[in-house]
């Protein structure tokens, strides 16, 4: 037995895990089946250990999943199909359908997910993502961050970030956001960052896909993203039959952790509108 109501699946991006969901789980508990698994290699996880995570009503379940050593996001969009079947087979009340919610990387993933398994998706949320791939000095940038993850460690490359990820007015005024990215970033290993970066530079435009999504897509942009500035989402989202694109304000590349508040409001008007 199957429930008609669909599932969430929540993606986090690069060099984060699921705990960049935490703001999000609190309202929709209860109300939703929950997915928020953290891809292998990511928030700690590895061989043998309990890397994913689903809420089913308000009980947690952790699910032990062989760790594969993926190579692409289109490997990692099979993998969670087969999270999901091993969800199915433990518990009856697991949903055929999901809203699938990425973030950055994550929203790759989800593009992914949609293409290669899209009898299971009843709805797009992309957050602080896009379809296009890399140019020339993107990839150069990511073959240096591979090189001095390798020679220098992880910290090195992620750290540095944080200015990036997030606006200065969160970096000024929230300790507490920077504080939980931080630990995510420091939680990442040479091997996780280097492998991510190579499927990421391998990734799959889908360009010429976004005109043939055919299912509801809320497309949310952060008002101070400088990775995945707002025009280009907005162009993205122009492209997508039936999408809403929404700005969140005060908010840099990480918005559903930044403005929490502003971000769940417009991710529960989508969730009305299915
Ligand atoms: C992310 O936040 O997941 C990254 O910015 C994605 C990327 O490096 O393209």
């Amino acid at each position: 037995m199957t429930t008609n109501k669909p599932g969430i699946l929540f993606l986090h991006g690069y060099p984060l895990d699921n705990r960049v969901w935490s703001e999000q789980l609190g309202f929709l508990d209860g109300h939703f089946f929950l997915f928020r698994p953290n891809f292998p290699g990511f928030g700690q996880t590895g061989p043998g250990e309990n890397n994913v995570y689903a809420i089913d009503g308000s009980s947690p379940i952790y699910i032990s999943l062989e760790f594969t050593d993926w190579t692409s996001l289109a490997g990692l969009s099979d993998w969670l199909a087969n999270a999901i079947d091993q969800l199915h087979d433990m518990l009856p009340t697991v949903p055929d359908k999901w809203i699938v919610c990425g973030l950055s990387m994550g929203g790759y993933v989800a593009l992914e997910f949609w293409k290669r398994h899209r009898y299971r998706v009843a709805g797009l949320v992309l957050t602080n993502t896009k379809a296009s791939i890399d140019d020339d000095k993107a990839i150069a940038n990511r073959l240096a961050v591979v090189e001095q993850a390798n020679s220098l460690g992880s910290d090195s490359v992620t750290l540095p970030m944080l200015p990036k990820l997030l606006a200065q007015s969160s970096m000024e005024t929230n300790p507490k956001v920077v504080a939980r990215v931080e630990a995510m970033m420091r939680s990442i290993s040479s091997t996780t960052i280097s492998r991510s970066q190579q499927a990421m530079i391998f990734r799959n435009s889908f360009m010429d896909d976004l005109g043939v999504i055919d299912v509801p897509t809320l497309v949310l942009a952060g008002a101070r993203d400088v990775i995945t500035p707002g025009s280009l989402m907005e162009s993205m989202a122009a492209k997508i039959p039936q999408s809403y694109f929404k700005v969140i304000e005060d908010a840099g590349h990480l918005a559903p952790m930044e403005n929490p508040a502003d971000w769940n409001s417009e991710f529960l008007s989508f969730l009305a509108k299915l």
